[in-house]
């Protein structure tokens, strides 16, 4: 896959899972890094370890995707490192559960602004970038299977993933007659540490009950997640996604029959209406 080769990266969630594994994926197809994650420490090791065994550039920044400051800042940084940039991955992400009445407006604040606005803040920073050099260039959203599908108990995380898929649709639209393409990420369990990312939702400073962790859906979520797929499957497969140009990037054969189960009761209740509105 030749279109990676001494092109640029700029990963976020880069330390951990699936963002640790985009960054050795594009490694390994001869891409250089910008590595940035909230988590400056395991930041560092990653980026030591990709640098021992890939022959490419790797660079860090720590950044708070969920603060427009800090993308920005983040944006700054990466175009002082390289000169152009081509793939901008949109990874960091956290989860957070609870039922409703049970979640601070605070948490809920805090999962949307990392999970959807730090998307959007990094398509905001380096889409002029992108225009500007005009190469082929990829934008990849993380979202989730649970952006094509509902489950009672994680509200926010599905509420969050959905915008990231819509976002991103909207996106690939504005950008379609361009040179940047955009995919979203949709998988579902991946072995990675996103069950306990929850731990720095902002209530947890206060000493405030894990909502989260407290829940049997706590533990089936570990299990699932522990037992998901390898995240380096996965970075491939988003690598081909890229170099297919594909929108959509799944991972799971059961996905088919959830989307299929959300779209009939669309369609079920969009016929009811039309029925009462004596249309049909
Ligand atoms: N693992 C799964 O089963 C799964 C399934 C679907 C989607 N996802 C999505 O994949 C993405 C990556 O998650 P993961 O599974 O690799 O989990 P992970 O917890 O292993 O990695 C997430 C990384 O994001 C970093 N991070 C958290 N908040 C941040 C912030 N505000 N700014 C910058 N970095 C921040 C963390 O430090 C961590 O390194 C997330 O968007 C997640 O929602 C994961």
């Amino acid at each position: 896959m030749d279109q990676f080769k001494d092109k640029t990266a700029f990963i976020t969630g880069a330390a951990s899972g699936i963002g640790l594994a985009l960054s050795k994926a594009f490694a390994g197809a001869g891409s250089h890094l910008m590595l940035a994650d909230i988590n400056a420490d395991a930041l560092k090791t990653v980026a030591a370890d990709i640098k021992d065994i890939y022959d490419v550039k790797v660079e860090t920044v720590r950044i708070d995707t969920g603060r427009v400051e800090s993308v920005n800042a983040a944006v700054k940084a990466t175009l002082g490192h390289f000169p152009k940039v081509h793939f901008v991955i949109n990874n960091a992400g956290v989860s957070l559960a609870g039922r409703p009445g049970q979640i601070p407006a605070k948490d809920w604040q805090w999962i949307t602004d990392i999970n959807l606005l730090g998307l959007v803040y990094g398509v905001e920073g380096f889409v002029p970038h992108l225009l500007e050099h005009g190469e082929p260039s990829h934008i990849v959203n993380t979202a989730s299977m649970a952006g094509h599908m509902a489950s009672p108990g994680m509200a926010p995380y599905h509420a969050t993933k959905f915008a990231a898929v819509g976002y991103s649709e909207s996106l690939a639209l504005e950008l379609a007659n361009t040179n940047i393409g955009v995919s979203v990420l949709c998988p579902t369990w991946v072995k990675s540490n996103i069950h306990n990312t929850s731990d720095a939702r902002p209530t947890a400073a206060a000493g405030g009950e894990n909502p989260t962790k407290s829940t049997k859906a706590y533990q089936a979520i570990k299990a699932l997640v522990e037992n998901g797929m390898e995240a380096e499957t996965l970075a491939d497969l988003v690598l081909k996604s890229i170099a297919a140009k594909r929108l959509y990037i799944f991972n799971d054969p059961e996905a088919r029959a959830m989307i299929d189960v959300r779209r009939n009761a669309i369609l079920k209740d969009y016929d009811a209406c039309l029925k009462d509105l004596g249309i049909t």
